[in-house]
């Protein structure tokens, strides 16, 4: 969704592909403490500049950590609920779509083709066992728990929903292909560390917090104006990030009938976009406006109190 803009022509890059999925990775030569941190986009970050692609990340580097807000998970009867004043992880995603089908883990690939066109290789469906099963042999238990209860996917299991982000976004960094972790590395020792990145950036991120302290709550009573919105995640996240609305076309409702805002009304997602310094692991961020990296603002309609932040189910939060 949203991220056609990011996509640049791998075509030539693919014939340069040595080891893994990027050009000049080897078994080693990846102790990323001795490299000054290059900043993600900017002209050292350049392929032809960059010595060690598993130290800075290349081919791509607009990060976007994003969260969702819903109101039910569809699997309650199962335990699967959110966490009560918070939004949930959605995931963080690179500047750029190559997933690698080498570690695909998604029993449901979504696009099904590497390009997501009809001409791409097919992605196979993964047919394993829940990747929940991986965590205690590896002592990872504490991690487990807290995506079970921030990292929550509706429809789907929790692991289900974490594997298609792993595998439709992880495997595109330069920063976690498999080779970067040397030749002894523990098997998904880049899996693990993909997810605990993705909770370091969003621990910086109380979304539910930044909008309560302007009174912005979940409510089905009143709608909010985006500008208001926008304002409180701008005062928290010090940049303006994108926000999502899923739902009717405010055109389309009754409020708005014959006005020509047709923003959307249900406010369901926020996206906050940044460049990195070194690898992402090591989560030093620069922010940038959702705007300034060419993205959209919002697909939120704009008209005062058009926007719903519906309060969750009775029983779809603990
Ligand atoms: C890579 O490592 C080898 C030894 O493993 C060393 O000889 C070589 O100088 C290193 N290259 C760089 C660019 O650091
Ligand atoms: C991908 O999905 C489309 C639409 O659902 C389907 O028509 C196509 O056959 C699928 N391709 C592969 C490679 O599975
Ligand atoms: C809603 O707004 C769009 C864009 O301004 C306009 O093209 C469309 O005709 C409107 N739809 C209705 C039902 O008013
Ligand atoms: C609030 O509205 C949403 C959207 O219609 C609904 O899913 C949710 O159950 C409602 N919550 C409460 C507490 O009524």
């Amino acid at each position: 969704m949203h991220r056609a803009a990011f996509l640049i022509p791998i075509a030539a890059l693919a014939q340069l592909a040595s080891a893994g999925l990027y050009p000049g990775i080897t078994p080693d030569n990846h102790t990323c403490a001795l490299v000054n941190p290059v900043l993600s986009c900017s002209c050292n970050a350049k392929p032809d500049k960059v010595a060690d692609t598993c130290c800075t990340e290349t081919y791509g580097g607009l990060l976007v950590a994003t969260q969702f807000w819903n109101t039910f998970t569809g699997l309650e009867s199962k335990g699967q609920i959110y966490p009560k004043d918070s939004w949930t992880i959605h995931g963080l995603w690179p500047g750029r779509q190559l997933p690698l089908i080498s570690r695909q883990y998604d029993p449901k690939p979504a696009p099904n083709t590497t390009d997501g066109t009809p001409h791409g290789t097919p992605v196979p469906p993964y047919k394993g066992e829940s990747i929940d099963k991986w965590f205690q042999p590896y002592g990872k238990l504490d991690l487990l728990a807290y995506m079970n209860k921030f990292w929550v996917s509706q429809y789907d299991p929790n692991w289900v929903f974490w594997a298609h982000e792993f595998s439709k976004h992880a495997t595109c960094y330069s920063t976690f292909q498999t080779e970067c972790y040397g030749p002894k590395a523990a098997e998904h020792a880049d899996l693990f560390e993909f997810f605990e990145t993705v909770i370091t950036f969003q621990r910086r991120l109380p979304t539910f917090k930044w909008l309560s302290h302007a009174d912005i709550k979940p409510s089905n009573k009143t709608g909010y104006t985006l500008s208001d919105v926008q304002q409180a995640l701008t005062k928290g996240f010090s940049l303006v990030p994108f926000l999502g609305c899923s739902g009717p076309k405010y055109n389309e409702t009754a409020a708005g009938k014959g006005t020509l805002d047709n923003g959307r009304t249900v406010l369901s997602e926020v996206w906050y976009y940044y460049h990195v310094h070194g690898r992402p692991q090591s989560a030093h961020g620069k922010k940038l406006a959702a705007n300034a990296a060419g993205g959209s603002l919002t697909t939120c309609a704009k008209a005062k109190g058009a926007v719903w932040y519906y309060e969750r189910a009775k029983g779809s939060e603990q």
